[in-house]
């Protein structure tokens, strides 16, 4: 078993990387990756989650195209595509199902990709903008699931500064909304 970092510290170690090395990801550490996704919690344990991984060059590239031009994406070796299973979701819990339940899980499992890429010595970044149709069709994604995250993932090719955070004093309520004492 490779050793790999321990939460706390993965957590504040982690970057958005948006440059690449280039070097392919093992195929074990992928396999790892995708099964700390698939831990993420999920509503009433549905799971409406689908993953595509995609390494052929030309898809990166169309997949960056589709990333409003994000091109410096198709740097990397591996970009996995995060699918929420929208009618899985609706099926059970209606609109609340589909319009918030299967966005948080997989939410849930984006993050823990970017959590087990970084343990795992990687970089990776979650993009969120893109022309959802053009990765449909880039994709061949059929109606009921939608691709909610892209998250390119390689060797990083910068060290990124951490991002300065909104202070917790800011952003935690005691007790209720408002009571800023904590
Ligand atoms: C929902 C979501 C969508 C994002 N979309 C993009 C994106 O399209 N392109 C990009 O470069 N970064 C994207 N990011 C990354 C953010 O820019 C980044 O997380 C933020 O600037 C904080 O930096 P850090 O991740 O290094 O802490 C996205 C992050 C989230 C959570």
């Amino acid at each position: 078993m490779v050793r790999c970092l321990e939460l706390f510290e993965t957590i504040r170690r982690r970057r958005s990387v948006r440059a690449f090395k280039g070097e392919p990801v093992k195929k074990e550490d992928l396999t790892r990756i995708l099964n700390a996704a698939i831990m993420a919690p999920s509503a009433g344990d549905i799971q409406p989650w689908e993953f595509i991984v995609t390494t052929d060059a030309e898809v990166r590239r169309d997949l960056a195209t589709a990333a409003l031009g994000q091109y410096w994406m198709e740097e990397a070796p591996v970009i996995i595509t995060v699918c929420a299973k929208e009618e899985a979701s609706a099926l059970r819990y209606g609109e609340r199902g589909s319009g918030l339940y299967c966005i948080q899980d997989t939410a849930a499992a984006v993050q823990n990709i970017l959590l087990a890429s970084t343990a795992l010595g990687y970089g990776s970044c979650w993009v969120g903008a893109f022309d959802e149709d053009e990765v449909r069709r880039v994709l061949k994604i059929p109606n009921g699931i939608r691709p909610v995250a892209m998250i390119p993932i390689g060797a990083p090719g910068e060290r990124p500064e951490a991002r300065s955070r909104r202070d917790l004093k800011r952003v935690v309520h005691s007790e209720v909304y408002g009571e800023q004492r904590f």
